[in-house]
């Protein structure tokens, strides 16, 4: 048995999403990058690469990884880039897409060689979350003034439009891409390729993925653009666990383990978002709160029921850990960072990264 805390990639899981892309892909013409802000563990790369186009990125570390590591169609993307790093990104991108009409202006010059676009924002998103909000007031997550995006439609070619958020709701989807479609059908239309973002839940288990696909390929033929999409969770969702150890038992009016790992360190949008980590199948008499072992006082997992009472030693699965954790992990309180594991097709175990003092050492100075 592999040493906890460590990740879980199961390749059997991820093929199931990597097959749900390449239907959509077949069935819509759209093409389909992995988000690497999402997951940008590499080591299963190779595999995804059958089923994807490629990747895109939000700076420059991300789209050399892309470039080196996944291969394909690699995009280019940052909020903004610095004068320093231009020149590098572009020559690991085959396009690059500006967060701002400035910073297309900027660097008009050195991204000439290759295919160039603009973020849109279109004012509206699915998000019901501030914080995670693109289309918040005041955003700075791309252009929406169609007056001022007509000057520099010399220089582009095409445009992104991020703005569905955990968007498992097809008609949501459907109405705000018409909405768009209305508002920035002019644009659009002189437009080559047209990128739709991230955070479409499309591989879920009741997403309507043929309207979908429909509905993208009427979209790119009314226009006469090619259609990109940008999954992040709905590439890697529900393909890897969390896997923790109980190292105390406590009761303070409930029953409390804790384990060895830290939502702070190791899944840290539950404490962002305020949400429960899963466990599988959570039902049973033992009831838990599986609390992290970080000094954060709100450092819980969550509550869960067991079938078993739990005892120092035992292992617990915490469901759904590849979106938004590995790329985020980090060494608060000295926390023994997760190892990386995949279980292959063929069920064996793979360990591909374990971490060290060394490692904890290095990440400062
Ligand atoms: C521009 C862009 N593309 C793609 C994504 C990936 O989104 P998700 O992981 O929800 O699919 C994001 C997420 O924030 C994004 O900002």
């Amino acid at each position: 048995m592999l040493q906890t805390p460590y990740y879980l990639i199961d390749k059997s899981r991820l093929r199931a999403n990597m097959e749900k892309i390449a239907k959509l892909r077949d069935l819509s013409g759209a093409k389909a990058l992995l988000a690497l802000k999402c997951f940008a563990t590499w080591s299963v790369f190779d595999f995804m690469a059958d089923y994807m186009d490629g990747t895109t990125s939000s700076s420059l570390n991300e789209v050399r990884l892309g470039h080196t590591r996944f291969g394909k169609e690699t995009h280019a993307y940052s909020v903004a880039y610095a004068d320093h790093e231009i020149d590098e990104v572009v020559s690991h991108a085959d396009k690059i897409i500006f967060n701002s009409i400035s910073q297309l202006t900027r660097f008009e010059r050195q991204s000439a060689g290759i295919i160039r676009g603009l973020r849109l924002n279109p004012g509206v998103s699915s998000s019901t979350f501030d914080l995670a909000d693109p289309a918040r007031p005041f955003s700075r997550l791309g252009e929406w003034d169609i007056s001022r995006v007509e000057p520099v439609m010399d220089l582009i070619s095409g445009f992104m439009i991020h703005n569905n958020c955990e968007n498992g709701d097809f008609e949501l989807f459907d109405s705000m891409l018409s909405r768009i479609e209305q508002e920035f059908g002019p644009l659009l239309k002189r437009a080559e390729w047209v990128s739709l973002g991230g955070g479409i839940h499309f591989t879920g288990e009741d997403y309507p993925l043929e309207k979908f696909a429909e509905r993208l390929k009427r979209f790119s033929g009314d226009f006469g653009v090619q259609v990109y999409l940008e999954p992040g969770e709905a590439a890697i969702t529900r393909s890897t666990t969390l896997e923790v150890t109980v190292l105390d038992k406590l009761f303070n009016g409930k029953d409390l383990v804790v384990v060895d790992s830290s939502i702070e360190a190791h899944l840290l949008d539950l404490l962002i978002y305020r949400e429960s980590a899963k466990v599988h199948p959570d039902a049973g008499p033992h009831r838990y709160m599986v609390c992290g072992k970080s000094c954060l006082a709100g450092d819980v997992f969550g509550e869960f029921d067991f079938p078993e009472a739990l005892e120092i030693g035992d292992r617990i699965s915490i469901q759904d850990t590849a979106g938004y954790t590995m790329v985020k992990k980090n060494w608060f309180n000295g926390v023994q960072m997760p190892s990386i594991a995949i279980r292959e097709l063929d069920g064996s175990l793979r360990t591909v990264r374990e971490f060290g003092y060394a490692d904890y050492e290095e990440s400062l100075s």
